[in-house]
């Protein structure tokens, strides 16, 4: 039987710079559903490339003093060496000015015309160079003066020329009715309410679809003086790059419509709007979704070439390898949200869940295989204890299926939780059976032979899964455990727990990931990082020391409390990184957020108002320095802020206070 096909892409990026950690976090992403859904049994392909003409790339060039070609293509060869070093391995690498993709843009601008898509007029209009955008007087910001571009803030310029326009105006219907009735095209679900009330209720203009401005460009072939916009040109390549519209379109056949389009969430407009309306014009089914996953910030501000405030993978990648940096990307942030990439917060995730949780259980294993048993692995024995047992076997069984629905989401973060969460019971596992206190009494040989058994087969489960996001550590875990069988590595080798076989000999290697001094390694990634963050905190406190003494002056009236009291309140913006109903209470939900620097478990009673899963990802209010208590035997460590009001019928009716998304987590609220 053929197998089920999915097909997944990337943005094709600007060569205008070398790619960064944001570019690297898309492309990691990509590479990670394709192997899981080729782990999972499909037949995957995945594309990424470069999106190489426009003004931009023709003006660094120019900068430059080469020509914009040879100007890209030292970009793209360092592209695809960082692809090589973060394990991405792609099935196909577009560029946009190959041949097979031009002749095959050139063939779709001139069907749209022919079809009475594309008409010619004349332009004006004001246009961001950096973004490849055009703007509206009442779209731009006024900075000091200046019209800048709503999107990077930076200047616009006024532009006339001559152009060819595609008709949007006429599928806005079509497109408006599209988007209510499949509800899984754009996700997540609230860039598709974006869409419909910024861009498509208000009313679709005509698009501005070639420029005679510049030349770095497709030619339109029956009108030489122009060249494709970008955008037009750049949206093809997820149809050129699988040979549409030429004699060898089996890929096309094959794979066609997309599974997923991944883009960051500044470019849903183009792919959800221009892209959907393209591809009905050419009579194309759609791709099933357009899935728009959020920035990774540096402060607080977008990551960007122009900025200059960007990190590159190569150094943390040469020092930690690329598993530990492919993890991190997918772990810290749910798929769709913001997150800030700090080194410290790397680190500190390196040695928590790399170092401890997952290298400690498998360096722990191997150790008492080889202790008790000579490093052969016993058969199992009849000596079970299912109290202790069977929830870690259940458990472990079933994480698979918790792993794949997550995936089915896009919810990366999620998938590794639900990993991790096994991985933790296994190390509570061996703290609960004391493996070393059975060790001393050879009457209970045969149970400590299930447990260690038990503990390596959650091992295997765990190299299986963790392949898709770790592609290098499985192999080294296998390695330790002895597993050279190819059957016990696959997906379908988890249907069962306790495959494991008797005999097999263990090998004790390196750890997986070793601890590491995080003071040490922010100094070696970032010499001289924090050093004048910190004198800067310092006299910042000495300025807030002084003040307070001032405010303690103060009159405070009846009923007021004075700032000096407002200012002991310590809020912060708190992003839920998971969350779940509280066993046995139908009021609490537990909450598991990310201050930035921290994670806290706070409890809160609005499960009646709230489901848990729509919380994910969210950035809430938390009263961060309430004292903890304890409820139902948790810890609560803080409170979260809700807004409260009584119904005419006596009911309340409660919401969540939230902050705007592009905070970052732990940001100080006052
Ligand atoms: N060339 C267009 C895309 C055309 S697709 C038909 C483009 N290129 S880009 O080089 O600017 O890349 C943008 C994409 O890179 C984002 O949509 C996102 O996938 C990724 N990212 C770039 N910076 C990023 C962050 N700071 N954070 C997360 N993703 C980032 O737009």
């Amino acid at each position: 039987m053929d197998k089920k096909t999915y097909y997944i892409t990337t943005p094709i990026y600007y060569p205008s710079g070398n790619m960064h950690i944001g570019h690297t976090y898309t492309t990691v992403a990509a590479d990670a559903m394709t192997r899981f859904k080729r782990l999972t049994g499909y037949d995957a392909y995945f594309l990424t490339g470069t999106d190489e003409h426009g003004q931009k790339i023709e003006r660094k060039a120019e900068e430059k003093g080469v020509t914009p070609q040879a100007y890209v293509d030292e970009i793209v060869a360092n592209t695809k060496e960082l692809w090589k070093l973060m394990e991405i391995e792609y099935d196909d690498f577009i560029r946009t000015t190959q041949e097979r993709h031009e002749k095959v843009v050139q063939k779709i601008f001139r069907r749209f015309y022919e079809q009475g898509d594309i008409y010619k007029s004349a332009y004006e209009g004001l246009y961001c160079t950096p973004c490849e955008s055009f703007w509206t007087p009442t779209q731009v910001v006024e900075k000091d003066g200046v019209k800048c571009c709503p999107d990077c803030g930076r200047p616009v310029e006024a532009m006339q020329e001559e152009s060819y326009f595609f008709r949007m105006s006429k599928y806005q219907d079509w497109l408006i009715n599209y988007i209510e009735t499949h509800p899984d095209f754009i996700q997540p679900a609230k860039r598709a309410n974006e869409m419909l009330n910024n861009f498509l209720k208000p009313g679709l203009q005509d698009l501005c679809v070639s420029r005679t401005s510049f030349k770095w460009g497709v030619p339109v072939d029956f009108d030489e003086k122009h060249v494709v916009y970008v955008w037009i040109d750049a949206l093809s390549n997820y149809i050129s790059a699988l040979g549409y519209a030429t004699d060898h379109d089996e890929l096309f056949q094959k794979y066609w419509p997309a599974d997923v389009h991944l883009v960051g969430k500044e470019i849903v407009r183009f792919h959800t709007i221009y892209w959907p309306i393209m591809l009905h014009a050419l009579g194309l089914p759609l791709p099933k979704q357009v899935f728009a996953h959020g920035w990774l910030l540096f402060g607080n501000d977008k990551m960007s070439k122009s900025k200059g405030n960007v990190v590159y993978p190569q150094p943390i990648v040469a020092r930690y390898g690329a598993d530990a940096l492919r993890y991190y990307l997918l772990r810290e942030m749910p798929f769709g949200a913001d997150g800030n990439y700090t080194n410290e917060a790397f680190l500190t995730r390196m040695n928590a869940d790399l170092a401890n949780d997952l290298g400690n259980l498998v360096s722990r294993t191997v150790a008492m295989i080889e202790k008790y048993f000579g490093g052969i692995l016993p058969a199992w024995t009849d000596a079970n204890d299912a109290e202790a047992d069977v929830p870690l076997k259940e458990h472990c069984a079933a994480l698979p299926r918790l792993v794949e629905e997550q995936m089915d989401k896009l919810q990366y973060s999620q998938a590794l939780s639900e990993i991790w969460k096994v991985i933790g019971e296994c190390n509570k596992y061996i703290d609960l059976t004391q493996p070393w206190v059975l060790g001393k009494d050879e009457a209970k040989k045969d149970r400590l032979a299930n447990v260690l058994l038990t503990l390596a087969e959650c091992v295997r489960f765990v190299a299986v899964l963790i392949y898709p996001f770790m592609p290098t550590t499985p192999a080294r875990i296998f390695e330790q455990l002895g597993v050279a069988d190819e059957a016990l590595k696959t997906w379908e080798s988890l249907d069962a727990f306790g495959k494991l076989p008797a005999g097999i000999k263990v090998c004790k290697g390196e750890a997986l990931f070793p601890r590491i001094d995080i003071k040490k390694e922010m100094e070696a990634l970032n010499p001289g990082e924090g050093k004048e963050e910190k004198a800067e905190a310092k006299q910042e406190k000495k300025e807030q020391k002084a003040e307070k003494k001032e405010k303690k002056k103060e009159e405070i009236p009846e009923g007021c409390i004075g700032f000096g009291d407002f200012e002991k309140v310590k809020l912060r913006v708190a992003r839920v990184i998971a969350c779940e109903r509280v066993e046995k209470s139908d009021k609490l939900l537990k909450f598991r957020l990310s201050l930035g620097d921290e994670e806290r478990t706070v409890l809160s009673g609005i499960a009646k108002f709230h489901n848990p899963e729509d919380l994910i990802g969210k950035n809430l209010v938390l009263l961060a320095n309430l004292a903890p208590r304890k409820i139902m035997g948790i810890e609560s460590q803080g409170m979260l802020l809700s807004a409260v009001a009584k119904n005419p019928d006596g009911t309340e009716t409660l919401r969540l206070l939230t902050a705007d998304p592009i905070m970052p987590d732990g940001a100080e609220i006052g």
